[in-house]
């Protein structure tokens, strides 16, 4: 697939300078039409029978499979999931944590991660969201290392693999920057969540949950899907493999949306990627102080010279799309394969209009 052929599938490109896949990306038309033939094929034939539950069960197979590909791992390790925020959660929940363990987490968190972990109880510990910081914090009371590959807010990309090297610890990895966006290397780590709604430009919400080894954790929020047999008194046996993780139910439109979105992405769409997000920085250095160390992810988060809010109000005005960053006085934007260099001299154009 040429460039131009992989781009043109993106019709919110033709208008706007669309930079921000770290909160959703670009959909396909592809991706909607799916959906939408799928939607119009049930409103008049309904939504029944063994050929439809048995069509469903397949694409759950298919977007299983879809998901091991973007980890390079085995299908039968991933759980389909709507969101990061419920991987998380699932792991957590299924951990078995009480206020006698710790778990290390960072200060540069999205609540898709803290929420779910301050609800277990556990003691948390908020280090500074680098290596020896995980590394320095842990004791003997530790159960869990929990941050994310990609930090949402900086930009910055952490080396999980070292992090677990040293500290032989289960390493529960938010994925939501990472996955789709720069090659991953599941290797050691034992969790690690997918929002497919992002990088992987799938309607929202979607997702998947990585999980090494699924007798580690517990299912604590079984779906249908979670079990090979059950009784009526509620007792199931899990499935093997991690699909026992799966959640609920996921409607025909909405897998033929995903199935469709996982496999609109060009083989080098991770080099595009990271050099989209490298020109970015070339671009926007002379003009705003850029906190996303050089080559380390596909987010560009800097400091403007004005309000943050305002500065995004006034490129949406100019069609350029990037978010703010609550708090911390930050935009970010998001380089994706797709991005061109028209859609970063926009971006430029507008911040520097604004000065
Ligand atoms: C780092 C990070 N984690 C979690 C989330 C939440 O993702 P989801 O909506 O898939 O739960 C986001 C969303 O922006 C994120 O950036």
């Amino acid at each position: 697939m040429t460039y131009e052929e992989a781009r043109a599938q993106l019709p919110v490109l033709e208008h706007l300078a669309y930079l921000n896949a770290g909160t959703n990306g670009p959909l396909a038309r592809a991706t909607i039409d799916a959906f939408v033939a799928q939607a119009q094929r049930d409103l008049r034939e309904g939504r029944t029978g063994p050929a439809y539950f048995e069509h469903m069960l397949e694409l759950r197979e298919t977007a299983r499979q879809g998901f091991a590909a973007v980890l390079g791992v085995e299908p039968e390790r991933v759980a389909l999931v709507e969101s990061t925020t419920r991987g998380c959660a699932t792991v957590l929940a299924g951990f078995g944590l009480s206020g006698e363990d710790e778990v290390i987490t960072t200060d540069q968190e999205h609540f898709g991660l803290t929420g779910p972990l301050h609800a277990t109880g556990a003691r948390v510990v908020i280090v500074e969201a680098d290596e020896d910081a995980l590394l320095r914090a842990i004791t003997r009371r530790t159960r869990l290392i929990a941050t994310s590959h990609v930090l949402w807010t900086t930009g910055r990309r952490l080396d999980l693999h070292r992090v677990k090297r040293e500290s032989g610890l289960p390493l529960l990895v938010d994925g939501a920057q990472s996955a789709g966006a720069i090659a991953v290397d599941v290797g050691e780590l034992d969790f690690y969540t997918v929002s497919a709604q992002k990088w992987l430009c799938a309607p929202d919400p979607s997702g998947a949950l990585y999980v090494r080894d699924p007798a580690t954790v517990r299912v604590k929020t079984p779906s249908y899907f979670s079990q090979d047999s059950y009784e009526l008194s509620g007792a199931f046996v899990p499935k093997e493999s991690s699909a026992r993780f799966d959640a609920g139910w996921i409607g025909i439109p909405a897998l033929l949306g995903l199935v469709t979105a996982l496999g609109t992405h060009p083989e080098w769409r991770y080099e595009r990627a990271v050099e989209m997000a490298a020109r970015c920085r070339e671009l926007l250095e002379p003009y705003v102080e850029i906190v996303t160390p050089p080559r380390h992810s596909t987010l560009v988060s800097f400091r403007p010279a004005g309000d943050p809010v305002e500065v995004v109000a006034r490129l949406r005005d100019e069609g350029v799309i990037v978010r703010e960053l609550p708090g911390r006085n930050l935009v970010r934007a998001s380089c994706g394969w797709w991005t061109n260099e028209d859609d970063l001299q926009r971006l430029v154009a507008g911040l520097v209009s604004d000065t």
